[in-house]
């Protein structure tokens, strides 16, 4: 098994100095970072939008992994891109035109990712596997850090994982919430190749030491 690909998510980082904990992560030993944009919307809360990726960008060199936990986010995918995103992921449940959706991110140069609410099928995304450069299963409900794993998520890793092998597809499987040494290795067995960590890296004295227990 090779060693995932680890994505620390800045929201559970110190906002007052993000340009530095953005570096910290890097320089930790981070794969990509993991930017949560919600709007309060399609999620609860509101986090940030273009604005702050454009810092990340300006702050790291790793690739910008951005969630966008939005409605419509076809209206918003130029912004992203333009901001300094490598990936967006947008919420099958989100937009009516997913296809089209997912086109419009690998025609903007960025990696494209369809993410899956817990509630949300596997089968969801299995007439566009092959668009998909990343299939974002959420392993706690969208819109906060610092939730519990929901466990039966794993099946869903396992038959995404399975889809991608049986038809040739080159999607990764990445999980986001609830993952700590434990959970991420459990994933990792079960398909997953990035894993998302906010609380587990941010909320730990030892960054290093977190993203290495990860890999
Ligand atoms: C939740 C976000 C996650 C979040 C994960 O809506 O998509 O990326 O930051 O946080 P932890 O790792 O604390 O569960
Ligand atoms: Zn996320």
């Amino acid at each position: 098994m090779s060693s995932p690909i680890v994505a620390p998510s800045i929201l559970a980082s110190d906002w007052g100095k993000l340009r530095d904990e953005c570096k910290a992560a890097e320089d930790a030993g981070a794969d990509w970072l993991h930017l949560d944009v919600m709007d309060g919307h399609f999620v609860p809360p509101i986090t940030f939008g273009p604005d702050v990726v454009a810092v990340a960008k300006d702050a790291v060199q790793i690739p910008l992994d951005v969630h966008l936990m939005i409605e419509q986010p076809e209206r918003h995918l130029q912004a992203f891109a333009d901001a300094g995103a490598d990936s967006i992921s947008v919420h099958v449940e989100a937009t009516a035109h997913l296809h089209r959706t997912l086109q419009q991110i690998r025609k903007l140069g960025c990696k494209a990712g369809a993410a899956l609410n817990p509630a949300t099928p596997a089968s969801s995304v299995e007439a566009v596997l092959d668009m998909c450069d990343l299939l974002l299963v959420m392993t706690v409900n969208p819109g906060w850090g610092g939730q519990s794993f929901i466990e039966p998520m794993l099946a869903k890793v396992s038959e995404l994982h399975a889809a991608v092998k049986k038809t040739g597809a080159k999607a990764v499987v990445e999980v986001d919430g609830g993952i700590n040494a434990e959970t991420g290795r459990r994933c990792v067995e079960a398909g997953a190749g990035v894993l998302v960590a906010g609380t587990y890296v941010f909320g730990s004295g030892d960054y290093a030491s977190a993203i290495k227990s990860l890999k």
